[in-house]
């Protein structure tokens, strides 16, 4: 009995029902019927026997009372499970949505880039994705890159061309921290394959702003957001109806662009994935070529060892 009521106690104190006294009570008053079998069996046998199978029991039922809690603690560690999103680029034989990735282009280098960097990424990487030649020649001139020594030694600045990655934000992670109030903006080149469920996360975080729920207060600087894990993320909400202007005339509502900004995120992360699927199928025809070509073969050299009888004639 002493046993049963100590796990209860624990599990009180699991949910976070902090004085001991009143957490057995609580504990017990969860599962009434329960505590009141155990008291009857316990006090009827008088011996130890029916206390321990209450004991068990009880064990039992507050250890799987119990495991629930603790998942449910573990979701508001981890931040909500994201919803699942059909995405142009699920399934093995699709390819990305091109118009989306540039689309979201725009989103990231009129919203986003004020904070993340994706220093892994070079304007040469979007010629044939999202923009031509032209085009990404453009949007790389507007940038300006440290270059040099020059034949004085001196450094220089010079506009970005193709084979220059995307510009930083700021100079060091120091800086960056510093802005943002102690928080580091990652990132975002390898952003979508570095998280769990990466796409349908990044949505999920960029339209998931809400007012926290009554009990709940957040500190200053940070706002509320179940999908980010702890609930409290140093960014705003980035993503407004009408943010951006869209050149093919999307309506550019929130939602869209979190689309968007994630289809190009997913992008690149993997920027060969169409190519390598499409090399995926060409592998896949050639095999079955194959296998068709050496199954046939098998059998015509076989045919003749296969049909063939052998009589052994024993002498004597
Ligand atoms: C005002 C600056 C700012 C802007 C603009 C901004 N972010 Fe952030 N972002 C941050 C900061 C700061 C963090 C780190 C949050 C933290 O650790 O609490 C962050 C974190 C993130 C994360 C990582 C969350 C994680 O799981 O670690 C993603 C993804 C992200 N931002 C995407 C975006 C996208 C996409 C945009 C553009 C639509 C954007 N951000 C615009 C400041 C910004």
């Amino acid at each position: 009995m002493r046993s049963s009521v100590s796990l209860f106690r624990t599990l009180g104190k699991g949910l976070g029902l902090c004085a001991d006294a009143s957490s057995s009570r609580v504990a017990q008053q969860a599962v009434p019927a329960l505590s009141a079998a155990m008291s009857s069996t316990a006090s009827e046998a008088e011996s130890s026997k029916g206390a321990h199978y209450a004991a068990a029991l009880g064990g039992i039922v507050a250890g799987i009372f119990g495991a629930s809690c603790v998942a449910s603690a573990n979701e508001v560690g981890d931040g909500l499970h994201a919803p699942h999103y059909h995405w142009s680029h699920d399934g093995v034989l699709d390819s990305y949505d091109h118009a989306s990735i540039r689309r979201g282009h725009k989103v990231y280098q009129q919203v986003c880039a004020a904070c993340h960097s994706m220093q892994y990424l070079h304007w040469r990487q979007l010629v044939g994705v999202c923009y031509t030649e032209e085009e990404a020649k453009e949007l790389a001139a507007e940038t300006e890159v440290e270059d040099g020594p020059n034949d004085e030694g001196e450094m220089f600045t010079r506009e970005g061309r193709l084979f220059d990655a995307f510009p930083s934000p700021y100079a060091n992670e120091a800086s960056a921290r510093f802005a943002n109030g102690g928080a580091y903006p990652p990132d975002l080149t390898l952003i979508s394959g570095g998280r769990h469920d990466g796409p349908n996360y990044i949505f999920s975080l960029l339209t998931g702003y809400r007012d926290p729920p009554a009990g709940i207060s957040v500190r200053e600087g940070l706002y509320y957001n179940p999908y980010f894990p702890g609930g409290a993320i140093a960014m705003p909400k980035m993503l407004v109806d009408g943010g951006v202007e869209y050149d093919d005339g999307t309506p550019a509502n929130a939602s869209q662009q979190a689309k968007d900004v994630t289809t190009f995120l997913a992008w690149s992360s993997y920027p060969y994935q169409d190519e390598m699927r499409v090399m995926g199928i060409k592998a896949c025809l050639m095999i079955s070529i194959l296998i068709a070509f050496a199954s046939y073969s098998k059998r015509l050299r076989w045919a003749p060892i296969k049909s063939q009888r052998l009589v052994m004639d024993v002498v004597n």
